[in-house]
């Protein structure tokens, strides 16, 4: 199924944070979109799948340990993402993705042309401290250059603020 990011209220991607319940409580509160915490490959790779008929759930259980490593449900079919890791940070750096698109911007131009349904914008340059405020009128720039749904990102930690990156940057949160 493809989500439609136009307009949408979305729960960021939190390792610890963006466990089942939690985006259960911010499905409840509104978002249209809800991002599970990132799930390394590799521990992926040592998972089975479990039906859980006590809280309706599939679960995802580390063999060895039989700990919890994803755990999802039937709502969260049109409106859940997993994010899969494959590379450490500096590992997509030297190969020119991530934080490394900052020191060649057109290349985005050429991501929207692969087909992606949407792009997400961090307000913060590589040098930037999370102290720093998030530059919500640089994602403009992003936002106008692109015609696909582009998702703001940074120093959105209540409702009111969905509302202020919304006017500032153009268009979309997350
Ligand atoms: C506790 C925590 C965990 C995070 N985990 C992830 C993650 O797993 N994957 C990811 O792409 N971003 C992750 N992020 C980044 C958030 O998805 C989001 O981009 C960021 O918090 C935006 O706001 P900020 O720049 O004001 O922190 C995490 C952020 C926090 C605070």
């Amino acid at each position: 199924m493809e989500l439609q990011y136009r307009g949408k209220h979305i729960l960021a991607p939190m390792v610890r944070v963006g466990t089942f319940p939690f985006r259960m409580l911010a499905a409840e509160y509104g978002a249209d979109i809800t991002y599970a915490e990132e799930i390394v490959n590799h521990r992926l790779l040592r998972c089975t799948r479990k039906i859980n008929k006590m809280l309706g759930t599939v679960d995802l259980v580390e063999k060895s340990t039989d700990t919890f490593v994803v755990q999802t449900c039937d709502e969260e079919k049109s409106c859940g993402v997993f994010q899969i890791r494959t590379s450490d940070e500096s590992f997509s750096i030297s190969g020119g993705i991530g934080a490394a698109f900052l020191s060649k911007p057109d290349l985005i131009l050429d991501i929207e042309k692969t087909g992606v349904a949407a792009v997400a914008v961090n307000g913060r340059k590589v040098a930037d401290s999370p102290r720093d405020p998030a530059q919500w009128d640089g994602i403009a720039e992003v936002v106008s250059a692109l015609s696909i749904p582009v998702i703001s990102n940074g120093d959105v930690f209540e409702y009111s603020d969905y509302q202020c990156i919304k006017d500032a940057s153009g268009r979309f949160l997350l």
